[in-house]
């Protein structure tokens, strides 16, 4: 009965909405310019409300963007659907492939809404964890609330950096919050290699951001067609979008349309342009790698509700997501009695540069017993990635579902921990002063977890291996005079301030 109420509500709430988009567009359908279209930016799903924004792909008026009439009613909808339908829908083909139309979000919210209430955490029936069944989405959107984002091109500033957001979208079409997890990770274009063994194991949303100053943008965007058009499979036109950076000191010299560039056929017969690149423009110029900018960058635009901030050099474990969301939505100890925030940290691992990435962590430990995979920077930093029971890890068998292994924190010996996470938007990010080469790049996001008491849940069957090739240390006299100015400011400068903002906590240090 009160499913079916509030079902009946929420219909109604779509119509409304659909009608004042209605409305709305024939106010200004005289005004339709090329690159201009309707979008809706938010439909959380519940009741409540679904906006819908009136968006310029380049600059926004925001005289434009607040909708004037919202009381338009819903026979407006009955009486110009047919008519205004069509026209409506032809504008929004720039996003067809990566952003909703109303008829699908209608169907998808629809379609997860209903079951929600009637179903709890014991009355789901998972039998298989590779999949996600219509009952377990319903609940999971219920249990994490989220709202739905969009996936519209932003031009876009951020400090000194000029920012394309979502320069070239997946062709994924509409994904919800609780639908995936998004791999969001970062590079310069010689390391482009990675995005299509990462996209393969992963199979789901990446967030990508690339930076790419003056001269190295024609070579990236290159890169970007050769892997839409030119690999085996269709997985990163699929699942990958594209943001491209680079500081106003070092704009490229001209800046492609990239709806132009994606209609026109890559040539393929030549070497990929990521391939063996010895020299960019970025180190010609010695500038340094804004490694922080990037990870805000690619996770400000994931749209799902969890998010994988990570190295585009590590790979992740195939059904990690399913597999993962079916043990959010089981919500068991320790998930469902601690109330602290939390992340959900994955082992990381080495392999030979021969053989083959395990697929399961029976595979692994195999491996790991042979010596053909090593935990993660044994031979560069052994202490940098001493894990909360680590060896326990190790040891323990492969089980049938995804669970947390232990419940570590950041602190006594594990106080420089710096690990990679399952996260969401609500987790601190990460200080955009500090550059890659400088190092300790996370130390402060690590900070700010550590004394807002975040739990690392640490999952048992999850893992990333690094791309083939164990790495030994290798002494960087430049790099370390780097390291040791930055060390300085993040003591001097940044420390101070993260005090101040997040106060302090008995074991926490950088
Ligand atoms: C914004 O849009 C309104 C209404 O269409 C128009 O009157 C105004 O001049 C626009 N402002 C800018 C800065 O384009
Ligand atoms: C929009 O897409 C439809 C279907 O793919 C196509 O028939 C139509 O010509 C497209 N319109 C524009 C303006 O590109
Ligand atoms: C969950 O649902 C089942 C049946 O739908 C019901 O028997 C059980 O009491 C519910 N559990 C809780 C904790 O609400
Ligand atoms: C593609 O490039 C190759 C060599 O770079 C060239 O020989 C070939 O003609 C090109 N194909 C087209 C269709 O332009
Ligand atoms: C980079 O250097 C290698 C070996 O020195 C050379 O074979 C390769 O062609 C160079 N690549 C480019 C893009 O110049
Ligand atoms: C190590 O173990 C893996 C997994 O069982 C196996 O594929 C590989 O051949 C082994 N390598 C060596 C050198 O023993």
């Amino acid at each position: 009965m009160f499913a079916n109420r509030r079902n009946f509500f929420f219909r109604v709430s779509i119509v409304i909405n659909i009608a004042v988009l209605l409305y709305t567009a024939m106010q200004l359908s005289g005004n339709t310019a090329p690159g201009v279209y309707w979008v809706p930016m938010t439909v959380d799903g519940s009741e409540r409300s679904a906006e819908y924004k009136y968006v310029n792909q380049d600059i926004r008026n925001e005289t434009e963007t607040r909708l004037s009439d919202s009381s338009a009613s819903a026979r407006n909808f009955e009486e110009s659907t047919s008519q205004k339908t069509p026209s409506t829908m032809a504008t929004t083909n720039k996003t067809a492939s990566s952003t909703a139309t109303i008829p699908e979000v209608e169907r998808k919210v629809n379609g997860a809404v209903p079951d929600a209430e009637a179903s709890n955490a014991s009355s789901l029936d998972i039998d298989d964890e590779d999949n996600l069944s219509p009952t377990t989405q319903a609940y999971l959107r219920t249990l994490l609330g989220c709202n739905d984002r969009d996936m519209l091109p932003r031009t876009e500033q951020r400090g000194e950096f000029w920012v394309l957001k979502n320069f070239v979208r997946a062709d994924h079409g509409t994904i919800l919050c609780h639908e995936s997890i998004t791999y969001t990770t970062h590079a310069g274009y010689e390391f482009l290699d990675n995005v299509q063994p990462l996209v393969e194991r992963w199979m789901a949303p990446v967030s990508l951001a690339i930076h790419a100053p003056g001269a190295d943008l024609t070579p990236t965007v290159n890169s970007i067609r050769y892997l839409r058009d030119c690999l085996s499979n269709e997985l990163v036109k699929q699942f990958v979008t594209f943001h491209i950076f680079f500081s106003h000191k070092h704009i490229p010299s001209k800046i492609p349309d990239p709806d132009v560039l994606i209609q026109t056929p890559y040539n393929c017969s030549g070497k990929p342009p990521y391939e063996n690149i010895n020299s960019t423009y970025m180190k010609d110029k010695n500038l340094l790698y804004p490694v922080n900018v990037a990870r805000n960058i690619a996770r400000d635009a994931a749209v799902t509700h969890f998010i994988l901030p990570s190295d585009i050099e590590l790979y992740p474990s195939p059904n990690l997501i399913p597999r993962f969301l079916n043990m959010i939505a089981r919500n068991a100890k320790p998930l469902s009695t601690s109330t602290n925030p939390r992340v959900f940290p994955i082992s990381i691992f080495e392999v030979d540069a021969k053989v083959q990435v395990p697929s399961t962590k029976t595979e692994l430990r195999a491996m790991l017993a042979n010596k053909t995979a090593i935990p993660f920077h044994k031979f560069v930093c052994p202490n940098c990635h001493n894990i909360p029971q680590g060896q326990q890890w190790m040891n323990a068998a492969e089980t049938n579902q995804m669970d947390v292994f232990h419940v570590g924190k950041r602190r006594g010996k594990f106080v420089h921990w710096e690990p990679i996470f399952i996260g969401t938007h609500q987790d601190p990010y990460y200080d955009e002063r500090l550059s890659w080469e400088g190092k300790k790049d996370k130390m402060t996001q690590g900070y700010v977890l550590c004394v807002k008491d975040y739990d690392f849940m640490i999952l048992n069957n999850a893992f990333l291996i690094h791309k083939p090739g164990i790495k030994h240390f290798v002494k960087n006299a430049k790099r370390d005079a780097i390291a040791g100015r930055q060390s300085a400011f993040v003591k001097n400068v940044i420390m101070p301030e993260l005090k101040k903002l997040f106060g302090t906590r008995n074991g926490c240090a950088l």
